[in-house]
């Protein structure tokens, strides 16, 4: 009886990720990889844990475009009747990108009208193709240049030749959201990128972007910030910020990437200080979007260490960035997010 009126003050305790964000509103999401779906402790783990998932790779131009006149979806539509089958909603990622393009659009030259409508047909095939199954849509990935932060980056879409729009600024960009809306009137338009997520020139040329874009009436719903944090020592008064001045342009932010990366040994182990650190990290950020009711989704970029992107880019053994490790244990990482997410916003 006294655990029972103990219950009833305090409310029934979160047990998953997936419980305690449904408690204050939030989606959860990570990315995941189609092949792995067969692995029974990481799909258990998946459905148990997450209301939201985003393919990492298969969703690419490499694999869903293989040849110019064929499409294959074998890989993404995994991911989406995985996804249906555990009441999940599915991120689209990404429609237009200058990586992980196939061959044959990089190996010839092109016109910049070939070039416009190889693109289109691209974006309204796949968003037509998975129109009423993926709520939202990460339409341009990581336009801004990494070095001229600021700038438009160089890029086959953008210059190289572009789709016509060479040297017009964000005109290219503001094309696909475009085409994106006519394939798919409701879903959900994002614009995704990395390193934007404090104040800086780069999320300033973005907060440009979007805002003329509301002005004027083109169809963008959110703006994806990436997320991948290395060094341990995130600006988050910045990244609170900047949360609060995207948000107040009345579109919706997603975190889309998230991971934090640590140092890590030989055997792919981080030390305990740092496993702490981290986990603070992802309940700090956690709290942010908490706090603006803008922010709408978190989502890790994949959620076992078993598995993750972070190592397999970098020389200087960084790993151990998700919230499970590779026995799929939940580690003080996944406790702080939890508990933050099980918060009334
Ligand atoms: C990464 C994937 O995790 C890898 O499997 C792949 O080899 C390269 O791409 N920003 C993005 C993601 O928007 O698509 C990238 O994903 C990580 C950086």
């Amino acid at each position: 009886m006294a655990a029972l009126s103990f219950l009833i003050l305090t409310g029934a305790p979160s047990h998953t990720l997936r419980s305690a964000a449904e408690h204050s509103g939030i989606l959860i999401g990570t990315a995941i990889r189609t092949q792995r779906l067969s692995e029974l402790a990481y799909a258990t783990t998946l459905a148990r844990e997450f209301n939201m998932v985003e393919a990492e790779d298969a969703m690419k131009w490499e694999v869903v475009h293989p040849r110019k006149d064929s499409f294959d979806f074998s890989q993404a539509d995994r991911v989406v009747a995985f996804a249906a089958g555990h009441n999940m909603k599915v991120r689209g990622h990404t429609l237009v990108w200058h990586r992980q393009l196939p061959a044959w659009l990089t190996n010839e030259k092109r016109s910049h009208d070939e070039l416009t409508e190889i693109l289109e047909r691209h974006i309204k095939t796949v968003v037509g193709h998975y129109r009423g199954q993926v709520f939202a849509w990460d339409v341009v990935n990581e336009a801004f240049d990494e070095v001229a932060l600021g700038r438009l980056r160089s890029t086959i879409w953008y210059d190289q030749p572009g789709i016509g729009f060479a040297r017009q600024g964000t005109a290219y960009i503001e094309r696909c959201f475009h085409w994106a809306h006519e394939a798919d009137p409701e879903a959900l338009l994002f614009y995704n990128e990395a390193g934007a997520q404090a104040i800086n020139p780069k999320s300033d040329a973005i907060y440009a972007m979007v805002r003329d874009f509301k002005h004027r009436g083109v169809p963008i719903d959110g703006v994806g910030f990436e997320l991948h944090i290395s060094g341990l020592h995130p600006d988050i008064a910045s990244i609170s910020q900047n949360m609060a001045r995207f948000t107040a342009l009345g579109i919706q932010v997603h975190i889309t990437e998230m991971d934090v990366a640590l140092q890590v040994d030989s055997n792919g182990n981080a030390t305990p200080q740092d496993l702490q650190r981290q986990a603070a990290i992802y309940r700090e950020l956690a709290s942010v979007c908490l706090r603006y009711p803008g922010c709408t989704a978190i989502q890790t970029w994949g959620f076992t260490d078993k598995y993750s992107w972070i190592g397999s880019h970098s020389g200087n053994r960084q790993g151990a960035a998700l919230l499970f490790d590779s026995q799929y244990r939940p580690k003080l990482s996944y406790e702080a997010l939890r508990d933050t997410l099980g918060r009334e916003r």
